[in-house]
């Protein structure tokens, strides 16, 4: 990696002009924000200038004497405002890493040390429509997943899907109704969903149905065939539903719900209880963290039984971190879900690590969180028809969306598609549209969903990284005789492009760290606006540089598609 390879360099120069600097000090490198401050940045001297007792220009200077003029890496350095060192590299360099590429596309991006990781993303629950929230979950919890796997990491990719608890018991009471039409083979998760509703209104108004949902309860609980068989069934409706989603926004996800660990739970109370550990408030059992109150400024408990000694959500994923740690062996746990569950994460986090489950300095656990989906109104999101409009029916009005915008646009250009190739052309469309809307933005921000806005072909979209992405190949098809060269950039343009190319392996890996995939929408947005400008400045058929731009060109698309699926996105030849 090239902010790697400079950063050892300066390294090595602050430790020899400054002997005394503790070994460990790190000095920062940073990919330069505009062009005319070179193409990486130095900025440690401000931060020693204390320690050195020296004016951060002297320490600048005093590196760059001793870093030497120019090397095969380092054109220039120049010292710019009160001690910055702006870095450009020799062209020749860039060249040269471009072409390693062309190579082998994924080999700066693997990991020096492959490790296991837990992505915990997606995650429905039982017998209810998967929502928005578990929309976005899925994509941003795929995508990070894809980056992790590209660096040669094992993933494990689980789906925690809440698919245990006390709305079983009345579920299960009401499919025993004679009067409930229940057919096994045609029962649907509508049909859940809204047998569940009344479920839910009887529970609440008949005392006889809710002892025998409760009743219901305790056989789930102690593994009365019968009930398990309907706890089936429920199940696997739901799991029908949630497939038919995965299958068209291409998921591989495993099923781990939280039935899983149930076997785990009390064994996890006992050895938290004696570890003494848990403290009994109002008859539940609970940790109490340090740090961790209530509005009231009352300590907030981690409740891990309920007080009739019935477990929770919290019980399961502290079973769950146990068991991702001491079984599954992961190095790295990653859960993907909306900002309103941090702060269970983070008691969850904290109670595993006193508990001793969970050793910081050898796992890392990380909360990955994200905000609401608003519609275009700036509200809350919610489909057309309030509550009961299905994700799945979302996806598809994207893809008849994008059919309709890509046969306006074939029209104008009077362009001939088969149908079935218009029809399979929008399916990648629609469905790139919804992911990539939520992927560009940060994370952590409200999002807004728009169809209009997401099947835009200008600006930071799907649409238009695919096109681009079409165009490059355009480009190949004109002159299909050629013969691709060794990448030679000598143009301003050219050199901008290949240096954007070469920061792909940087850029991921910055992101494995800050689980931010909107850096990579970035990334690939600058990369389609870095070739759009070599692309206006350079002619590349009929020159005599044709068969060596046709070489970046090639692996301007190779990267641009890399870095597409990476977020989950599939490209087309033609559009
Ligand atoms: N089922 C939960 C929900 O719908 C998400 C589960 C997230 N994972 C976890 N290990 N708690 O909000």
């Amino acid at each position: 990696m090239l902010i790697k390879i400079i950063e050892n360099k300066f390294s090595q120069a602050f430790q020899q002009a400054f002997p005394d600097l503790d070994k460990t000090t790190k000095i920062e490198v940073t990919r330069s924000t505009h062009a005319r401050f070179g193409h990486y940045q130095c900025n440690s001297a401000m931060k020693l200038t204390k320690l050195l007792k020296m004016p951060p220009r002297d320490i600048s200077l005093k590196v760059l004497e001793t870093l030497g003029e120019q090397s095969e890496i380092i054109e220039k350095c120049e010292i710019a405002g009160p001690g910055f060192i702006n870095i450009s590299l020799t062209s020749k360099y860039i060249t040269q890493s471009c072409q390693e590429m062309t190579k082998d596309i994924r080999g700066e991006a693997k990991a020096d040390k492959p490790i296991k990781i837990a992505i915990d993303f997606s995650s429905p629950n039982t017998a209810k429509e998967m929502h928005v929230g578990h929309l976005r979950s899925t994509i941003i919890g795929d995508s990070l997943a894809r980056l992790l796997e590209f660096q040669g990491h094992d993933v494990l990719r689980l789906n925690h899907i809440g698919d245990w608890g006390t709305a079983f018991g009345m579920l299960i009471a009401k499919l025993q109704d004679p009067k409930v039409k229940f057919d096994e083979k045609t029962a649907d998760l509508s049909f859940l969903v809204t047998l569940y509703k009344e479920a839910k209104k009887q529970f609440d108004e008949d005392e006889n149905f809710k002892k025998q949902s409760q009743l219901e309860v305790v056989k789930l609980q102690s593994g009365d065939a019968q009930t398990l068989q309907y706890w089936h069934t429920i199940c696997q409706i739901s799991r029908k539903a949630y497939q038919e989603i995965y299958d068209l926004l291409d998921i591989n996800i495993t099923e781990r719900g939280e039935s899983f660990y149930n076997p785990l739970l009390a064994d996890t109370i006992k050895d938290l209880e004696n570890k003494k550990l848990i403290e009994v408030s109002d008859g539940a059992k609970c940790m109490f963290l340090e740090g961790y109150v209530n509005r009231e400024g009352e300590p907030l408990p981690f409740m891990l039984q309920k007080s009739d000694g019935g477990y929770n959500y919290a019980t399961t994923d502290m079973a769950s971190i146990r068991h991702r740690i001491e079984d599954e062996k992961c190095n790295r746990l990653i859960y993907v879900t909306d900002a309103g569950q941090a702060t269970h994460f983070a008691m969850l986090f904290k109670a595993a690590e006193i508990a001793g489950y969970l050793d910081p300095q050898k796992v890392r656990a990380d909360h990955v969180p994200f905000g609401l989906v608003l519609g275009p109104d700036g509200k809350k999101f919610k489909t057309r028809s309030g509550e009961t409009e299905k994700l799945i029916d979302l996806l598809t009005t994207a893809i008849d969306k994008a059919y309709n915008i890509l046969q306006e646009r074939a029209k104008e250009k009077e362009a001939g598609f088969d149908p079935q190739e218009m029809k399979d052309i929008a399916t990648v469309l629609g469905i790139n549209a919804v992911k990539y809307s939520d992927l560009s933005c940060n994370r952590t921000h409200d999002y807004a969903f728009s169809y209009d806005k997401m099947l835009r072909f200008e600006g930071n979209t799907a649409a238009f990284l695919m096109y681009s992405y079409v165009r490059i190949h355009g480009i190949k098809r004109k002159i299909p005789n050629a013969q691709v060269s060794k990448i030679d950039l000598q143009h301003e343009s050219e050199i901008a492009l290949g240096l954007h190319i070469c920061q792909f392996a940087e850029i991921l890996d910055s992101i494995s760290d800050d689980l931010m995939p909107n850096r990579l929408c970035e990334y690939l947005f600058e990369l389609a606006e870095k070739f759009n400008g070599f692309f206006r400045d350079c002619r590349v058929e009929g020159v005599s540089e044709q068969n060596q731009r046709l070489a970046l060109c090639e692996l301007t698309a190779d990267v641009l598609q890399q870095g597409l699926s990476i977020l989950g996105l599939k490209t087309v030849t033609r559009m």
